[in-house]
């Protein structure tokens, strides 16, 4: 299994050898808080104020700014690919996200990543699973998240989308809000949606990429080694090579994480 971070943390993606990284806009809020990259929020402020308009205009592009410029230092110190999201907002808009999506890809143009570097990262609605169909066509790769069902995940797959990203822990979340549990990583329900999804997709040979999302503990990433991509953040990769004694081996025997 292929690690890789959910992190905007470049530091911990430098420490932690993943193939990937995977961001959204509240791990990118966290990067953006953290003094050691003000130079990369500082550029993305001058560039907002040259650019005048509304002052609400300014901050939604200065937010697309900010996630390809960590996007593209993220890319540059991993071998795979990048994760960059489009704003919820447009979840339930086929043509926006579309033209969002182009616009994210000439925004790493510019800062000299290609398209073959990055993935975007699209909700899994109706509208969203749509506008992935027609960016595929286009060779702009997908991934498509907040996958909760294997509807959701069978409709991806017909769509050619590239990779998925099934959600772990919010379905535990939302078992455990309702009175279930207590879960072991065999037990969450979490775990045993991505499970009928990975075996659903080997079982019909799907070639779209499987990547578990959303973890809560070390026990769900257990159950789930095996799948073909997990995307951790660094606290719980340290916890696992904890609890781990031999994971620095096992995490990195060609250079990138793996477990
Ligand atoms: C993955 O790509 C998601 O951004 C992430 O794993 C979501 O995790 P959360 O449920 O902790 O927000």
């Amino acid at each position: 299994t292929v690690v890789v971070a959910d992190t905007g943390d470049l530091d911990a993606v430098r420490r932690l050898k993943p193939q990937d990284c995977t961001t959204n806009p509240t791990l990118l809020l966290k990067a953006v808080e953290n003094p050691a990259y003000a130079a990369i929020v500082e550029e993305a402020l001058a560039w907002g104020r040259s650019q005048g308009g509304s002052r609400e205009g300014a901050v939604a592009a200065i937010c697309d700014r900010l996630a390809v410029a960590f996007g593209a230092e993220l890319a540059r110190l991993v071998p795979g690919r990048v994760s960059t999201e489009v704003d919820a907002d447009l979840s339930f808009d086929t043509a926006a996200t579309v033209e969002k999506a182009r616009a994210i890809v000439g925004a790493y143009k510019e800062r000299g990543i290609g398209r073959e570097r990055i993935l975007i990262k699209i909700a899994s609605t109706w509208e969203g699973i749509r506008a992935a169909e027609i960016l595929q066509k286009e060779g702009i790769d997908c991934n498509l998240t907040l996958l909760f069902s294997q509807v959701q995940a069978q409709a991806c797959a017909e769509a050619g989308v590239f990779l998925i990203s099934p959600f772990v822990g919010r379905i535990l979340d939302w078992h455990v809000k309702n009175g279930g549990g207590p879960y072991t990583g065999e037990t969450d329900p979490g775990v045993l949606s991505v499970r009928r999804i990975y075996e659903s997709y080997k079982a019909q040979g799907i070639p779209t990429v499987v990547m578990g999302a959303s973890f809560r503990n070390i026990g769900e990433i257990e159950a789930l080694a095996g799948c073909d991509r997990l995307t951790i953040s660094p606290a719980l990769l340290d916890e696992l090579a904890k609890a781990e004694g031999e994971l620095p081996r096992r995490l990195s025997p060609d250079g990138v994480a793996r477990i």
